[in-house]
């Protein structure tokens, strides 16, 4: 009998297309940005070579000014819309135009760790890919210099259809230059994907970004969506943190004072998001000006990449635990019977492995072994009861979205094998 475990490197091997791996056959058949940092850290545990290689065929994406995108276009494939002829974007291999939370850092250090200092003829140039990253987020999407990162497309966050966007989303006109082929609806069930409205207002975002030619100055004036938003933010922190360690590993002092000093300042800019009376951290809508209190995950992340006072974990912990009490599989994506909340709908309720990983990792950070335990293990039943899907229902715990998803696998050999319990 194969054991999940088995089935779970078995799925990585069929997803993969040539050092990189597909998120799952047909609905993603290309290689995709943070997917890939979660891919990479699973393969550390077996194959440290072939998690090496998922990272070096990220960065052939990576644009001259640093950053690397959402989607690398490795191969043709005609069943995903919107693909190279509606991004329009000038590199050498095809790229989307838009990027992704950075993990590949955090992945990086995980590599390194795993392999030690022999590897380190490997992790330099990856090291160098990564930096250039960070400094392209802070010259690109905080100009103004908050310490917050700023998203210029919903698809930025990886949280692609959050019920955080549904307000500044609606101010995007459904015009667009494009025709939308909804590709997606033919590999799911279109009652799990984003409503044909929003399809059209992510691709008039796409076309406006494409007029400016993808100059991020350009975009930064004439985006009329634009968040500040705390999961990439806590995510670049935590990224942050991984590269100065890095830095300090290879001697290379004045980057790790650079970073340490963009580190401190996105600390203070992101504790400056704590909300008491929501018990959670709210990103901010910079076209209205306004807090985004729509009650989703991303209120949680900050966990990640913060040491936070016990008074404030502990909050955290009680509203985490008011969210869950009815719920098969933890944690939702938005709070249960909040206006938003449908829990088979793609981020907008369902529980997904990878953010799990980030809460287990972030509750772990703070002090709280048995809550962060407790995720692990309802995780792990979910996918041992369920398959390898994209994301689960949390009421009912069905597997939903597309199946055989490579970031679920290679979380689940983690949360087995790496993460700490008893
Ligand atoms: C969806 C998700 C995004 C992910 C991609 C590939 O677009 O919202 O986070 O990277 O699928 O799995």
């Amino acid at each position: 009998m194969t054991s999940r475990i088995d089935e779970a490197k078995a799925i990585l091997v069929a997803n993969d297309r040539g050092g990189y791996t597909v998120p799952t056959d047909g609905l993603y058949p290309f290689q995709w940005n943070w997917d890939s940092a979660f891919v990479a850290m699973g393969f550390a545990l077996y194959d440290i070579d072939r998690a090496f290689r998922e990272l070096e065929r990220l960065v052939e994406g990576q644009w001259a000014d640093g950053m690397i995108p959402h989607i690398v276009f490795h191969q043709k494939s005609d069943t995903y819309f919107p693909g190279p002829d509606v991004w329009r974007t000038h590199h050498a291999v095809a790229t989307s135009g838009i990027t992704q939370p950075p993990m590949f850092a955090v992945a990086l250090r995980t590599l390194h760790d795993r392999a030690g200092d022999g590897d380190r003829a490997r992790v330099l140039p990856l090291y160098e890919a990564a930096l250039k990253w960070q400094r392209w987020w802070y010259r690109a999407r905080d100009p103004e210099g908050t310490g917050l990162v700023t998203l210029l497309h919903p698809w930025e966050s990886g949280s692609d259809n959050s019920p955080a966007w549904d307000v500044a989303l609606a101010r995007v006109p459904t015009t667009t230059e494009t025709p939308v082929l909804r590709k997606d609806i033919g590999h799911v069930n279109a009652s799990m994907r984003p409503r044909d409205d929003d399809y059209a207002r992510f691709i008039h975002l796409v076309d406006i970004y494409a007029r400016c030619g993808w100059d991020p100055a350009s975009q930064w004036d004439k985006a009329p969506f634009k968040i500040a938003e705390i999961q990439t933010t806590a995510i670049l922190l935590r990224a942050g943190e991984d590269l100065e360690y890095l830095a300090k590993r290879f001697g290379r002092i004045e980057e790790a004072a650079e970073i340490a000093a963009l580190n401190a300042k996105t600390r203070s800019a992101l504790l400056g998001q704590w909300r008491p009376d929501l018990s959670r951290f709210v990103s901010r809508d910079l076209v209205s000006g306004e807090a985004i209190d729509a009650p989703t995950q991303a209120g949680f992340i900050p966990l990640l990449a913060l040491d936070l006072p016990h008074e404030i974990t502990e909050a955290m912990l009680g509203e985490m635990q008011n969210w869950t009490s009815e719920l098969k599989v933890p944690f939702p994506t938005t709070k249960p019977n909040a206006p938003g909340w449908e829990p088979k709908r793609y981020w907008r309720g369902p529980a997904w492995a990878i953010i799990n990983c980030l809460l287990v990792e972030g509750l772990l950070r703070n002090g709280q072994p048995d809550a962060a335990e407790a995720l692990r293990r309802s995780t792990v039943a979910a996918i041992e009861r369920e398959g390898f899907a994209e994301y689960f229902d949390p009421v009912t715990g069905e597997g939903c979205g597309g199946l055989g998803f490579s970031w679920t696998a290679a979380t689940y050999l983690r949360l087995v094998g790496d993460m700490p319990h008893p």
